[in-house]
């Protein structure tokens, strides 16, 4: 049998990792949420959510990811034979299935975006903000144009494999988009409203949080750490047996929340207070008509969607390895026709949510982006993120659960560490996780 890839380094891994949870959700969803949400309390709870909740199980999936080395249906196979804890695995790919579609599709936006402002369309044009992200919303020909560029350049790197594509791309593209989002920051900070935008989002209000303030928080944690669904079992499956899992988790989960933390310090003092409008336009409307009124907007619009594309493309690559490495494990197909054969399958279902923003009229009715981002980047990631907690705590066992993250971790062993954990993963993990998901399934919003 052929060795499994590995990471080249524990940084190669960091990154890698890193770029998976670095992604539209940190630099779109991250600042509108806020923005919805009061500002500066939201931020607070968030952190609270990231390292109490989520932390843990980021360590569940990677623990459970090193042991098998295998995707998350093989993973659950070797740890559980003969058991159907599979299913949780597979739920999982169908998962990197349904997410990736319509996140390609807002991926896509960003590139047609650094198009339209390098060609000026974006702050020299007559037209609105509104008017511009409306028409090309509309246009059903370029929505899925691309929809299917930005799925070739994903299936690019992901047929490069782990060291040569994934890890390459992440260690060229994750200093990069540091490096962008420090300059936007510095230039953002000049200007004469920035102040006011920063209050917003640094002084917490917390007349504006409710219990659907911080299960909101708590599943933006989530989906931005790209948990529940086994990218962090994939990653975690390249890893060598002496890594130490706690410190790896915790770079990925400290670099993923600075990165959201700092696009905010764009998006608000960009904003100059509480933004008008908190969806998912807020980006793509409103900030582009603060471009239009700064000094060096074209240039600064362009380096903002060069930007995202690059966020977007470090996790829309992690969502096609999580389907590639089960393609690959389980159906012994070659990673070259696995990762085309899944791109191109799910750039076609990924169609109907390009569609459904003014193009179709059906799509757009039923808001089938929306319910797409509801039903498997909400649901099936919190009930994958329960179903593992409760893997580890009741099917696996905690003893080998510790056991197995003790190579490479000098912790485990030491009595607050153990209880910390025994707690987190018996305890505040799955009740947290159960009431977000009862919360998402009766209110049916999220
Ligand atoms: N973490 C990514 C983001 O914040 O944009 C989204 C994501 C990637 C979710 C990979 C889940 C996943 F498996």
């Amino acid at each position: 049998m052929q060795k499994r890839e590995e990471w080249s380094s524990k940084l190669g891994f960091i990154l890698a990792a890193s770029g998976s949870a670095i992604g539209l959700g940190n630099i779109w969803r991250f600042p509108y949420i806020t923005g919805a949400n009061g500002g500066g309390a939201f931020v607070l709870i968030y952190l609270i959510c990231v390292f109490v909740v989520a932390f843990p199980v980021m360590i569940v999936e990677l623990v459970i990811g090193r042991k098998a080395k295998k995707n998350p249906v093989g993973a659950f196979k070797t740890i559980a034979p003969g058991s159907k804890w599979w299913i949780i695995g597979a739920l999982g790919v169908i998962a990197g299935f349904g997410i990736l579609s319509y996140y390609s599709v807002v991926a896509g936006w960003t590139l047609a975006y650094i198009i339209k402002a390098v060609s000026g369309g974006l702050t020299n044009s007559s037209v609105n903000p509104a008017e511009i992200f409306n028409n090309f919303a509309k246009n059903g020909v370029l929505q899925v144009t691309y929809l299917f560029v930005f799925s070739a350049f994903t299936v690019f790197v992901v047929i490069g494999g782990i060291k040569e594509g994934i890890e390459k791309a992440a260690k060229i593209l994750l200093p990069l988009l540091f490096i962008l989002m420090l300059l936007l920051i510095g230039y953002v900070l000049t200007l004469p409203n920035a102040m006011n935008g920063l209050k917003f989002y640094l002084i917490p209000d917390f007349s504006k949080v409710n219990s659907h303030t911080v299960l909101m928080a708590m599943g933006q944690a989530f989906f931005s750490l790209s948990l529940g669904m086994g990218a962090m079992i994939t990653y975690g499956s390249y890893l060598p047996s002496d890594d130490d899992l706690f410190s790896s988790a915790f770079y990925v989960t400290f670099f993923d929340t600075l990165i959201a933390i700092l696009a905010g310090f764009i998006i608000f003092p960009a904003l100059g207070g509480a933004p008008s409008k908190s969806g998912p336009s807020l980006v793509f409307v409103v900030l582009v008509d603060v471009f239009r009124k700064i000094p060096f907007g074209e240039i600064i619009a362009i380096v903002f969607f060069i930007l995202m594309a690059i966020a977007a493309l470090t996790s829309t690559v992690s969502l096609l390895e999580v389907v590639t490495s089960y393609l690959i494990d389980e159906k012994k197909i070659e990673r070259k026709k696995a990762a085309i054969g899944a791109g191109f399958v799910i750039a076609l279902l990924g169609i109907p949510s390009a569609l459904s923003l003014g193009a179709n009229k059906f799509f757009t009715k039923i808001g089938f982006l929306d319910k797409m981002d509801f039903v498997f980047g909400n649901i099936f990631l919190t009930f994958g993120g329960l179903m593992m907690c409760l893997f580890v705590a009741y099917k696996w066992g905690l003893e080998y659960f510790l056991e197995h993250l003790s190579e490479g971790c000098e912790h485990v062993g030491k009595s607050h560490f153990n209880n910390w954990l025994k707690l987190a993963i018996y305890f505040i993990c799955p009740l947290a996780i159960a009431v977000l998901l009862l919360y998402l399934l009766i209110t049916g919003e999220s």
